[in-house]
């Protein structure tokens, strides 16, 4: 089992280290770390925000665990240089295609969304978001007319194995979890999304425990907020998930709480190939002070044990830990405690 553990920027190191001392503290047998530089430390040390060495580490291992990457030191860069291009090129070099963000108010803590708190209690799904296609990678231009009238164009598609295999991660993360699985397109007046629901609705019948669900993505975003218990795995494309992502995340209200998965296609000895990292950036506001929460990037690390490593029990146990000690009223700043970073890894790993 080799991780590759990526700490990146800010706060990143701080919060990977937490969640490398829970992966320790499972000891797991045949686990093997190695740490690499990403982002403007790679910058500074080796003239690339993702150097080769850190490439190949990358593509070495079965799974990444990454912090964040962003300083504002590095703001007078050329953009190709600039460290949020190594999480770029991670997806992009490692084709990471498929985006899983699963946003939950755990127990005891709904006042933080800013939804009322009997609606933000039933707040538990998991977004799959298709990464590598639609709109933000269609043939794309400007062009004036014969009258002068200027004139942006993106284009949107999908071709059929691509929605495939994103249903088909979808339909395993419904198949394993809650069994219900809403789809969500503009099949009413785009034809890609028509394309897109023959296809979900011929990968289902390889899933006769899933129940398969379409919903219109302005009527999505609404349900989100009105009736967020209607959800259990959402899958969508690019543009719908990226927006619905950040709507969930939002109804949560609390950004260090947030964990998120990048799949490849490649199958590893137990499981698929991914990239995992907490939702937040580097925060060089509080960068160094030992107040960032890591709590999101120890449940990015019990996405890995899952997705990657076909852990599932010791992943339960790692969310199980977490959702404990919130319950006991261990809590960051962001979530308006007075807990520390250290404080809260220490909190976990005792009730691991
Ligand atoms: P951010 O997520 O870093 O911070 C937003 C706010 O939330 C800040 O006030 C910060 O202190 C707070 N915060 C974030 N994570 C926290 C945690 N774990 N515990 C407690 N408080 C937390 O977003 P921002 O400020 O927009 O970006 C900062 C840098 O991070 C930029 O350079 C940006 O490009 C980069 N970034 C990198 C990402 C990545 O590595 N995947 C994702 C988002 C931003
Ligand atoms: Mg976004």
């Amino acid at each position: 089992m080799k991780i590759a553990i990526l700490p990146g920027d800010g706060i990143g190191p701080e919060v990977t280290r937490e969640a490398v001392a829970v992966l320790e503290c499972l000891a797991l047998p045949g686990l093997t770390l190695f740490e690499g530089d990403v982002g403007g430390i790679a910058y500074k040390r080796h003239g690339h925000p993702l150097p080769d060495e850190t490439l190949d580490m990358a593509r070495a291992a079965d799974a990444i665990l990454f912090g964040a990457v962003g300083d504002p030191t590095c703001d007078a860069l050329e953009r190709h240089l600039r460290p949020e291009q190594a999480i770029l090129g991670l997806r992009k070099h490692l084709g990471l295609f498929a985006n899983l963000r699963p946003a939950r108010v755990f127990a005891g803590l709904e006042h933080l969304s800013p939804l009322r708190a009997d609606i933000a209690a039933s707040l538990d799904m998991l977004i799959v978001r298709e990464l590598t296609g639609d709109v933000y990678f269609g043939a794309k231009g400007r062009r004036v007319s014969e009258t002068g009238e200027h004139e942006g164009w993106d284009s949107m598609s999908y071709c059929d194995s691509e929605v495939r295999r994103i249903a088909h991660v979808a339909f395993r993360a419904a198949a394993a979890g809650g069994h219900l699985l809403t789809s969500v397109d503009k099949a009413n007046v785009l034809e890609t999304s028509q394309l897109w629901r023959d296809v979900v609705i011929e990968v289902a019948a390889d899933y006769p425990a899933v129940e398969l669900d379409h919903m219109y993505v302005d009527n999505a975003a609404m349900q989100v907020v009105s009736h967020p218990d209607r959800f259990g795995v959402v899958l969508t494309g690019n543009l719908f998930g990226d927006i619905l992502s950040d709507l969930a995340s939002a109804a949560v209200g609390s950004i260090g709480l947030l964990p998120s998965a990048s799949l490849g296609e490649r199958e590893t000895a137990f499981g698929t190939f991914g990239l995992y990292e907490p939702i937040h950036g580097s925060a060089p506001d509080i960068a160094g002070q030992g107040k960032a929460n890591p709590m999101a990037t120890i449940l990015s690390a019990a996405m890995m044990l899952r997705h990657s490593f076909g852990r599932d029990a010791e992943a339960g146990r790692i969310e199980n830990a977490v959702s404990a000690a919130l319950a006991d009223g261990v809590l960051g700043g962001d979530l308006g405690g007075s807990h520390g970073t250290a404080a809260i890894g220490e909190a976990v790993r005792a009730r691991l």
